[in-house]
């Protein structure tokens, strides 16, 4: 197989069309990959489908001693010191440990680029999804996972854990500001864009392996039906087949023709059945008839859910087509760990739970990705230039987004766009100046955080060198001094967080900014809202009460976004992607519904014009 490789490459730039080059490459791919697994252990063989947060590796030896397949780093599982030569570093002694085993299969190093390089100090934060799908511009989304896979590869990472395609459904859900719609269409849409972004039109050295996530219907479960504080993110979808497949499967399957090289088991159920064990949705609906030959990858511990015995989950979530575990590792001794995995995946295998060709299916897949994204080339990195990371062209970018994600919801006797000249605009509101709130979860720590997390542009700082006499832009965090102000800007919203952690039963605003507003309007100044937020409020009262009123949702660390729009450099071209309720009782409630009265309908969107 060899020869025909080199054969190739030889007729490159003959008269063989670039197409046929692709197919013969995949096919001596494909001969280099089975000739590898047959020579491989079954202890080889398991390591390769074990991913491990860097983390939680008792000692990086112990990549060596068991072969691991793959390195993780979760939300937060930063270096020690958090900038990009250290993550090279990071990378470069891991993957010296696996080159030292007997095959020198190099490992895949898998990150949650959801945002932007959100783990890495320094790097841009893009708006989040929900705001990219009120953006709706595909094209843009694909720069901008192609900006977020330049700085991935800028710190040696591989593999990114996006985009998610969830269609959420349900606002109540801590995860619906990752997804990009309640509409399946322009999740679609921007997904594959999005996948194009991170991997190109093909997979190839240059590629970032991408991950369409979370496998299946994850944001449209039956609240409450979650385990404990998880109601919704670990809930079960009830719907029909057809309905699933129309609406939830359909952007898996478009990633798929586009080529993702990988996808994510999601924690939901399906009517009952945990999806990590789902044989009938991820063997014969993915792999089977909608052809998917990447890698499918577990959550993180998704698989442990299925059962109180371990070895009954790695039996059942393998069977079903898992390829690659998760595990990830934990502080908690009594939790499950890779070497537990590892011992019983062989335990399970050796007695015949497991079947040999199901593994040796699931290594395949393991493999061709690693060669097709050039890892077996060149495994230890050296990147050009680190200082692409929250470069000034990168920072652009995400401007022009939050721009473009903004929706306007009121703008009463056109008090926008604001006055640059001799206008005293007084700031409120905590979320007016935290570069942690606007970028919300997935930022720098799992949960996102609070205050200057990462450098970036505040609100405040926005408005100040936006104007021409930046003494005119006052801040009053708690609204206590609005005295010789002649406009009021209230930023309000949610504090940062992630998953199953967001979910709530209420999404009215916080008593913190009731009190706020209600001191505003005591002011009897016209006044405007910014709200910053994973998805719609419960805002009726303040919107009432407000002369503008607009939805930032988690702009990133691109403040000036926002006041090139409020001061009028550039028109609101933002539509709602979600549906607005009016209250809780309507939650949740997406366009189609048969009963559709809600506050903003889904597309709604104001300008200036
Ligand atoms: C999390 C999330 C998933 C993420 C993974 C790795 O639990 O569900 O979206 O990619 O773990 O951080």
């Amino acid at each position: 197989m060899k020869k025909l490789c080199l054969l190739s490459n030889k007729i490159t730039k003959s008269i063989i069309p670039i197409f046929l080059i692709h197919i013969i490459s995949c096919s001596s791919i494909d001969g280099e990959v089975s000739e590898l697994v047959s020579s491989m252990t079954l202890e080889e063989k398991i390591g390769q489908m074990t991913q491990v947060d860097y983390r939680y590796l008792a000692d990086k030896s112990d990549i060596k001693k068991y072969f691991l397949g793959s390195i993780l780093s979760g939300g937060g599982s930063t270096p020690p010191t958090n900038q990009p030569s250290s993550w090279v570093d990071l990378y470069n002694g891991f993957q010296e440990e696996a080159l030292k085993t007997r095959l020198k299969i190099p490992l895949i190093y898998g990150i949650d680029a959801v945002h932007g390089h959100n783990n890495v100090l320094g790097a841009t934060m893009f708006p989040h999804n929900i705001g990219l799908g009120c953006m709706n511009d595909k094209a843009l989304v694909q720069d901008i996972a192609a900006a977020t896979a330049e700085e991935v590869k800028a710190t040696g990472l591989d593999w990114t854990f996006a985009p998610c395609v969830a269609v959420a459904q349900d606002e109540r859900w801590g995860r619906t500001y990752e997804s990009y719609s309640e509409d399946s269409d322009i999740v679609t849409e921007l997904g594959v864009a999005s996948t194009i972004g991170f991997q190109g039109r093909t997979l190839n050295k240059n590629s970032v392996l991408a991950c369409a996530k979370h496998f299946v219907g994850d944001g449209n479960t039956i609240f409450g039906t979650g385990t404990n504080w998880y109601k919704i993110d670990r809930g079960d979808v009830v719907l029909d087949e057809e309905e699933l497949r129309s609406k939830y499967i359909k952007p898996f399957k478009e990633s798929i023709n586009m080529g993702v090289g990988s996808i994510m088991v999601s924690y939901n159920s399906w009517k009952g059945q945990k999806l990590h064990g789902h044989k009938y949705l991820i063997n014969d609906v993915l792999k089977k008839e909608l052809g998917f030959d990447g890698i499918v990858v577990s959550d993180w511990a998704g698989i442990n859910e299925l059962d109180k015995d371990y070895k009954t989950c790695i039996i059942q979530s393998i069977n079903a087509g898992i390829d690659m575990n998760m595990v990830p590792g934990s502080l908690n001794p009594d939790d499950n760990s890779y070497d537990d995995f590892i011992r019983l995946a062989i335990e399970s295998v050796k007695e015949g739970s497991i079947p040999m060709e199901r593994i040796d299916d699931a290594v395949s897949r393991i493999l061709r990705i690693k060669k097709k994204i050039g890892l077996f080339d060149s495994p230890i990195k050296k990147p050009k230039n680190t200082d692409v990371v929250g470069s000034k062209k990168h920072r652009e970018l995400a401007r022009k987004s939050v721009r473009k994600s903004l929706v306007l919801l009121k703008n009463e006797n056109q008090i926008l766009p604001l006055q640059k000249n001799n206008s005293k605009i007084t700031l409120v509101g905590e979320h007016a100046d935290n570069i942690g709130y606007q970028s919300g979860g997935w930022t720098i720590h799992w949960q996102g955080g609070s205050g200057d997390i990462t450098p970036g542009t505040t609100i405040l700082d926005a408005f100040k060198s936006a104007v021409s006499d930046s003494s005119n832009i006052r801040y009053s965090k708690d609204g206590g001094d609005l005295s010789n102000s002649d406009i009021i800007v209230a930023v309000i919203g949610e504090k940062p967080y992630s998953e199953g952690v967001g979910d709530r039963d209420s999404l009215h605003l916080s008593n913190e900014d009731i009190k706020l507003i209600e001191k505003v309007k005591r002011s009897k100044l016209p006044f405007v809202v910014i709200l910053i937020s994973g998805r719609p409020m419960i805002i009726n009262e303040v919107l009432d009460e407000s002369d503008a009123f607009l939805a930032a949702w988690l702009p990133g660390t691109e403040g000036l976004g926002i006041s090139d729009v409020i001061f009028g450099d550039f028109d609101f071209t933002g539509k709602l992607s979600m549906t607005w309720p009016k209250s809780m009782k309507q939650i949740p409630i997406n366009y189609g519904d048969s009963s559709y009265d809600p506050l903003f309908k889904f597309g709604f969107g104001l300008s200036y014009e």
